[in-house]
């Protein structure tokens, strides 16, 4: 079997709903290179033979279910499962298995819903066919694992432990994380434990490696960003343009810029680094935007400035603004010749008048 025919996608958690980049969405909504990101996610796994996928949220589900109805769109059958209270990575894998068709010993695909990765998905498969694992994880290795839970491996890719985040030189024995794709035998999701917040990293992995289970690793160093801030998803919907985070649903060749129909651009205004213009925005003469996402409707007067941010759908950044590195919520109206820079985020529906901000001195 090289093939998972189901996935589960886990969209929930407690601090999901309390940091949303734009207030109004929540971050699988909000456009990352012009469609919801969840959607780049959902295309890679029908690209890789996926075909049925259980949403697996704790929160919100009325976002989701509106915009991707039953999948047909993406030629997936799509199910909706809402916990009461949120369950924990794997409480909420656990809550789902009733969904699932796949038989005992064939392969699930689980993904965390806030990842943009390139994996292959079908390779992960096969390593865990080949393997004859019960559970095999993508592992991505980073430079600084000091953030991180590890997953040391022995020579064969078995894994070795699960180790929490290392507090000091010696601790650091890999630089290997778990990348958040899991294949799970089917039967293993039933063993885990019902009706209780359960975690996937510190209790079933942990678990079934003491029980003496086998959990295959594969380290796949493609691209991989976690999207846990809003720097982060910027970062990540540019790289979704330029093509270096690879997804069938881009709506658009890749490139420099993405202008989705409906934008409207000055000839002279400049984008680059992946920026992408949502449906109805406007970009005014001279302005130039580097590495950005400027949602839907939003209105860029002319000689702003913009890059690495965000501008929520129907803001309006002011002329020779500058946005360095910030977020700008939806409906947010930025006056002329302001400064934001370093990680600001200002808040939905806010209004900065003119000259109001900046942070380079007056001189
Ligand atoms: P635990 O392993 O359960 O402690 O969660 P965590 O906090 O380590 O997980 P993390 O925040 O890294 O989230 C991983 C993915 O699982 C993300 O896509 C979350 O949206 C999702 N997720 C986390 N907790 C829950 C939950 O309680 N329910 C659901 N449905 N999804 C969750």
């Amino acid at each position: 079997m090289t093939q998972a025919r189901e996935a589960i996608l886990l969209v929930g958690g407690k601090g999901t709903r309390l940091r949303p980049l734009t207030v109004h969405t929540p971050k699988p909504m909000v456009p990352a290179a012009g469609v919801p990101f969840l959607t780049h996610q959902l295309a890679r796994a029908r690209a890789a033979g996926v075909e049925h996928v259980v949403l697996a949220t704790s929160y919100l589900a009325e976002v989701f279910e509106p915009y991707f109805g039953d999948g047909s769109k993406l030629g997936l059958h799509i199910e909706y499962v809402t916990e009461l209270e949120p369950l924990g990575t794997g409480g909420a894998i656990r809550n789902v298995a009733s969904r699932l068709g796949s038989g005992a010993d064939e392969p699930v695909l689980v993904f965390n819903g806030d990842i943009l990765t390139g994996l292959d998905i079908q390779a992960l498969v096969a390593t865990h066919t080949a393997s004859g694992a019960d559970v095999s994880l993508h592992l991505t290795r980073v430079e600084d694992p000091r953030a991180f839970g590890l997953v040391p491996t022995d020579g064969t890719g078995r894994v070795t432990a699960f180790l929490e985040k290392p507090e000091t030189p010696e601790q650091i024995v890999t630089d290997q994380i778990n990348a958040g794709a899991y294949i799970f035998r089917r039967s293993v999701i039933d063993t885990i434990p019902v009706g209780r917040p359960v975690s996937v990293e510190r209790e079933t992995f942990p678990g079934l490696l003491a029980s003496g289970a086998h959990l295959q690793g594969m380290v796949d160093s493609t691209y991989w960003l976690d999207l846990g801030t809003p720097r982060a998803f910027v970062r990540g919907s540019a790289d979704l343009v330029l093509g270096r985070a690879p997804s069938p649903a881009v709506p658009g060749r890749c490139g420099e810029q993405l202008v989705l129909p409906t934008a409207s651009v000055a000839a002279d205004a400049k984008l680059t680094g992946g920026t992408v213009v949502g449906e109805g925005a406007r970009i005014g003469a001279g302005a130039r935007i580097t590495g950005s996402a400027v949602l839907a409707g939003a209105v860029i007067e002319p000689g702003a400035v913009i890059t690495d941010s965000l501008v929520g759908a129907g803001a309006r950044i002011g002329s020779r603004t500058v946005v360095d590195d910030a977020v700008v919520g939806d409906g947010a109206r930025v006056g002329a010749d302001n400064e934001l820079r370093g990680g600001m985020r200002v808040w939905c529906g806010t209004v900065l008048p003119d000259a109001a901000v900046r942070f380079s001195s007056d001189a």
